[in-house]
């Protein structure tokens, strides 16, 4: 069975929304592919190396905060990186920042970060400033759905 592990900091409603829409991109893909998919969820304050090296594939998401991702996902940065490093690279990922202003440095810090892991990105990150919108929502959604076909075919 294929695994997507999705490592989030979710500190709100309005993340709260935006995990559940790229979640539902990630199940309604996997049943329309009739791919065999595990999702699964884990905080990022709760994310081990373990989970890391058993996903084929990442969905990552973050708020920023002082222009940087959140403290939450640096920790999770800091705890796999090595660990990690050469066993993961070029599997898919993709990401979703969240913000109340200005969320680029946040996900530019992430890119930065992965691209020394070697993961192969699905698409660019979806950027959401204030309430997600019906747009907003269909973007995270499909960002949820390109990132498991990418695990199913690198799979297949
Ligand atoms: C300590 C702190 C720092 C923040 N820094 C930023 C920031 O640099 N850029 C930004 O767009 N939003 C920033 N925010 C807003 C958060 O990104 C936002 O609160 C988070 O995504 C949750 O959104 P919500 O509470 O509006 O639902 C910050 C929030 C906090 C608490």
């Amino acid at each position: 069975m294929a695994r997507l592990l999705v490592i989030h900091h979710t500190p709100s409603p309005d993340t709260h929304a935006m995990l559940h829409s790229v979640c539902d991109g990630a199940t309604a893909a996997a049943d329309e592919l009739g791919g065999d998919l595990e999702v699964v969820l884990r905080p990022a304050l709760a994310a081990v190396v373990p989970d890391v090296l058993d996903a084929d594939g990442y969905l990552l998401g973050t708020p920023a905060n002082f222009g940087y991702m959140s403290g939450a996902l640096k920790h999770f940065f800091d705890t796999v990186y090595y660990p990690c490093l050469d066993a993961t690279r070029g599997r898919p990922w993709g990401l979703w920042v969240h913000g109340n202003n200005e969320v680029d440095g946040a996900a530019l810090a992430v890119q930065r970060i992965v691209t020394g892991l070697g993961w192969s990105a699905v698409r660019p990150p979806v950027l959401v400033v204030g309430s997600p919108t019906v747009d907003a929502s269909e973007r995270l959604w499909e960002l949820g759905a390109v990132t498991t076909a990418a695990v199913l075919e690198s799979c297949s």
